[in-house]
């Protein structure tokens, strides 16, 4: 049978703790791709030498040659550059978007049956450049952003009320930026709505600290923006794809009608399983809900179609 083979597209810093991680979890095996000479190697060697330290038997292997990615069970791409304090993460896009061409020529031609993972930012438009680009099936491609969106509200939350984040449940949906649309009325604590623990007032600075997250440690680490909580969050959906979980999500999903959106990829809570995205949850938005949401819809489209593809 052999371990599951897992390509990482992209070895800095979200990269690196990906392979880590999925290889101290024994998710599979790791291939670590990245344009740098001796990075991925140096990245992957010292991983696996680590492996003996927490027993496990997955191996990793660094390369800078897209061979090495053949047959790959799921594909994770954070190639790209990092935001820099005060960028946006829109003005990335041109860079990215270059970059992107390349990586998905490449999984398209050596990993076509993959369930792949874009983490690039701006992510709305990556996994959609991503799909149209490599031309693999919608449901097989999907972006991370929800997962981590959804982290950051329950992390705030739970220690807001004093409970265990295990017990916190929440809902970020829309694009992967300023216009995200933390659902509180969906967050609970075990089942309980929040409202009944928390203020309005402080229920809405969680909301704006959710939504400008990102640019908080951005801010902080001025070299880079965050990685560990990205990688983890990605790890959750590809675990969710290997072990068929059938876990509800919240990804960069192909919309073929569902929300009212049609042909673009966008934040909504999903079933991923052994067949990648393998339904779309339609959630009853209310009036004020769904106009948060068409707002960070229009965005994610006046974006992509003002790319001349
Ligand atoms: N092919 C493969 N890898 C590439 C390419 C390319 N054409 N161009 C750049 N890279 C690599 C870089 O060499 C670097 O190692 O992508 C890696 C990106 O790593 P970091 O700069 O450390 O960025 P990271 O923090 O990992 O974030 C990656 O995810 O969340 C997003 O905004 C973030 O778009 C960024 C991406």
């Amino acid at each position: 049978m052999g371990r599951k083979k897992i390509a990482l597209i992209g070895g800095g810093q979200i990269g690196g703790v990906l392979a880590q991680v999925a290889m101290q979890r024994e998710l599979g095996d790791v291939v670590l791709y990245d344009v740098v000479e001796g990075l991925p190697q140096g990245k992957c060697l010292d991983i696996w030498e680590a492996m003996p330290v927490v027993g496990s038997d997955a191996r990793g292997n660094g390369t800078n040659d897209y061979r090495g990615i053949a047959g790959a069970d799921v594909v994770m791409i954070t190639a790209g550059i990092p935001r820099k304090p005060g960028m946006s993460r829109d003005d990335l896009l041109k860079t990215n978007l270059g970059i992107m061409k390349t990586v998905a020529e490449n999984v398209r031609q050596h990993a076509p049956k993959a369930f792949t993972i874009v983490v690039s930012n701006p992510l709305d438009i990556m996994v959609y450049a991503f799909q149209r680009m490599s031309g693999l099936p919608t449901h097989m491609v999907c972006g991370m952003a929800g997962v981590l969106d959804s982290a950051r509200f329950r992390a705030f939350a739970a220690e807001a009320v004093g409970v265990s984040v295990e017990d916190v449940t929440a809902m970020v949906l829309g694009g992967h930026g300023d216009t995200m649309v933390p659902l509180t009325r969906f967050c609970t604590i075990n089942g309980v709505p929040i409202e009944h623990f928390l203020a309005p007032e402080t229920i809405k600075t969680i909301v704006e600290r959710t939504q400008q997250a990102g640019g908080e440690v951005v801010a902080l680490l001025k070299t880079g923006s965050a990685f560990v909580s990205p990688a983890l969050s990605a790890l959750e959906m590809a675990e969710a794809y290997l072990h068929d979980k059938k876990r509800v999500m919240t990804c960069a999903a192909y919309c073929d009608g569902e929300y009212g959106v049609k042909g673009y990829y966008i934040g909504v809570p999903a079933v991923l399983g052994e067949n990648g995205v393998e339904r779309i949850i339609e959630l009853p938005l209310d009036a004020d809900e769904k106009s948060l949401f068409q707002h960070s819809v229009d965005h994610v489209k006046k974006m992509i179609d003002e790319i001349s593809w």
